[in-house]
């Protein structure tokens, strides 16, 4: 008899300590018992508590409710074959995979897992804050040297659907860390004429001799590349892409290789950009 009293008692306290711990960390979180510091420490539990939200797992686009499941498909097929699935707004024989690998569903390359937490934001380019459909069409018109999808359009509409449901699940304007290129730094001068052997050595057997793409690889330069007002154009971007990802699932050159294939090949012609074309 008195053992059962005392193992309720015992389980009574038990179950009073984690609820009264419950309670106080719901309360905490709603900032119900503010702390001394204020602002300053309620911005830096934020930080962490979107810290440990900030995990690279994008669903697939099948998983996407079923209300929404086209749209994000449509998304989906157009990163994947830019030439079938959105021909009439592209110039070129690139698809957005090109860059964007698997759709922009990987770490390793231009990812877009978490756009859509982090947009608007600003924009050298416009120097004020753009939206995703601007960024979009951005794309279209350099990357693809072809035309601007309107905002309404079908195909625009998939795109951000798409956009949003592989950034399920992260916090609205947290820092994504995968996100965007991490440029080169080095003291190395760009030697073109060295690029073009690197090039030679490493990048022609599936970019092709001239540069201008085969059936395993697109092209580089030439008419049916990207034109010079895309951000691959930029020295930047494309040594800092072509080594961290190239020879793809190889990366293999050096900083300094990277930087003179860069400029022997962001010095070959290609399309001019003409806006509003
Ligand atoms: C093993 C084959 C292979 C090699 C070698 C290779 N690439 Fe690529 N590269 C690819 C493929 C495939 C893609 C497109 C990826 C996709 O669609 O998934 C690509 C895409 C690119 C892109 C972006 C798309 C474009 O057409 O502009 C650049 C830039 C690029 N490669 C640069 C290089 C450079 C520079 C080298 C040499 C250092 C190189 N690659 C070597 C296979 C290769
Ligand atoms: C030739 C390579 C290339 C192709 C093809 C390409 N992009 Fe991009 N894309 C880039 C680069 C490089 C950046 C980021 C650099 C910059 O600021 O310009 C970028 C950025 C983006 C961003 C913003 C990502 C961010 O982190 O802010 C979106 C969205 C995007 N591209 C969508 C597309 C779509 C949709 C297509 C196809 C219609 C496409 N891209 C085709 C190279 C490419």
């Amino acid at each position: 008899m008195r053992t059962n009293r005392l193992t309720l008692s015992l389980v009574l306290t038990v179950a009073l300590v984690i609820a009264g711990t419950g309670l106080y960390w719901l309360f905490s979180s709603m900032a119900i018992f503010p702390s001394p510091r204020g602002i300053e420490t309620s911005r830096s539990a934020d930080t962490m508590l979107q810290a440990s939200q900030v995990v690279f797992a994008p669903p697939r686009p099948e998983d996407a409710p079923e209300d929404i499941r086209e749209g994000v498909m449509l998304g989906y097929h157009i990163l994947m074959d830019t030439q079938t699935y959105a021909k009439q707004y592209v110039g070129n024989k690139l698809n957005c995979r090109n860059c964007h690998f698997n759709a922009g569903r990987e770490r390793n390359t231009l990812s877009l897992v978490g756009v859509a937490v982090t947009y608007p934001k600003y924009r050298e380019r416009r120097k004020y804050v753009t939206d995703l459909v601007t960024r979009t069409q951005g794309c279209f018109e350099r990357s693809m040297n072809g035309k601007a999808l309107p905002p309404e359009d079908k195909h625009m509409q998939a795109l951000m659907a798409y956009y949003h449901w592989i950034s399920k699940g992260l916090p609205i304007y947290a820092d994504i860390p995968w996100l965007g290129l991490k440029k080169l730094k080095s003291g190395h001068k760009p030697d073109p004429a060295a690029g073009k052997q690197v090039f030679a050595q490493v990048c022609t057997r599936c970019h092709g001799d001239g540069g201008l793409g085969t059936a395993i690889a697109p092209p580089l330069w030439g008419p049916e590349s990207f034109n010079d007002g895309a951000g691959m154009h930029k020295m930047k971007n494309f040594s800092a892409f072509t080594h961290h990802f190239m020879p793809k699932n190889n990366p293999t050159l050096s900083v300094d290789q990277a930087l003179d294939v860069s400029a022997y090949a962001t010095s070959q012609p290609r399309p001019h950009f003409q806006a509003g074309k």
